[in-house]
């Protein structure tokens, strides 16, 4: 039975689209079979991150409509085996035609195929994130080190946890070791005070995150940078596994 992890953000522009594809490749990599799902309707970005947006046919929606079937949208990953993205439904009214009450169902039948599915969210409290991060195992909330970010990560980490979801933990994003130390950011415990939320992972500031995201690129094939470890560090947590908070990563002293 597979695990369903949603990733959400108070702030938009957080950083959730590329942990999703950052953190699905490493649970690729370490052999579990992973369903991406693009929750953030009309403005669905995953499968242009993961270099899919010209495969990409149905929608969650067609799947709960019951016009095509799951394995049917859910598009594999031309490089990375064991990777499939089921993406949002681009118009308002295919949005709208949908019946969100069987996001739970949509859900328990990715259970069943996937070990691992992660929902990326769009920012905010919306109804959309709350359908399906309600209807998850655990929720990620994704801040970057700044003090309105995690205000937003703290307000949608206690609304899931007043809702009923228990398993909800912060990934901090975009961290530079060298805007710490001058003070010029919030330090990584800071920041889990802040937020109120258990630590998952620190991601640090990598400009190979902006390209691979710009070119459609698979951040572990084309990357040697550290977000790229971190993201790894991250899928060994969801595992069970672990893992020193920076385990071979280092923060950019810029
Ligand atoms: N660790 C990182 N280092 C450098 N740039 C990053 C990092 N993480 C994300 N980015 C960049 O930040 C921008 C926003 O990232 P992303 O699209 O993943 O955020 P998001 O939370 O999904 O946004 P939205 O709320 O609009 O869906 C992108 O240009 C991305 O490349
Ligand atoms: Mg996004």
């Amino acid at each position: 039975m597979g695990q369903v992890i949603s990733v959400v953000s108070g702030k938009g522009g957080t950083g959730k689209t590329s942990f999703c594809a950052g953190v699905a490749v490493a649970l690729c990599a370490l052999g579990e079979k992973v369903l991406l799902i693009d929750a953030d309707s009309g403005l669905r970005s995953l499968d242009i991150v993961l270099g899919m947006s010209d495969r990409v046919l149905f929608s969650y929606a067609d799947v709960i409509s019951g016009r095509c079937s799951l394995k049917e949208a859910a598009v594999k990953h031309q490089v990375v085996k064991n990777l499939r993205v089921l993406t949002a439904p681009v118009t308002l009214e295919a949005y709208e035609s949908c019946d969100r009450t069987k996001i739970p169902e949509l859900l328990a039948l990715a259970r069943e195929h996937f070990t691992y599915v992660l929902v990326d969210c769009p920012a905010g409290f919306g109804s959309d994130v709350m359908d399906f991060a309600l209807a998850s195992d655990r929720a990620v909330v994704v801040s970057t080190p700044d003090h309105t970010s995690l205000r937003g990560a703290q307000r949608i980490g206690n609304s899931l946890v007043k809702e009923g979801l228990e398993n909800v933990r912060i990934a901090v994003n975009r961290v530079r070791a060298g805007m710490i130390n001058t003070g010029d950011s919030v330090g990584i415990d800071a920041a889990m005070d802040a937020a109120g939320l258990a630590l998952l992972g620190v991601i640090p500031e990598d400009k190979d995150v902006i390209a691979c995201g710009n070119l459609g690129r698979v951040l572990v094939l084309f990357s040697r940078g550290y977000a790229r470890v971190a993201y790894a560090n991250i899928a060994r947590r969801l595992r069970g596994e672990r893992v020193r908070l920076l385990e071979g990563v280092k923060l950019s002293r810029k």
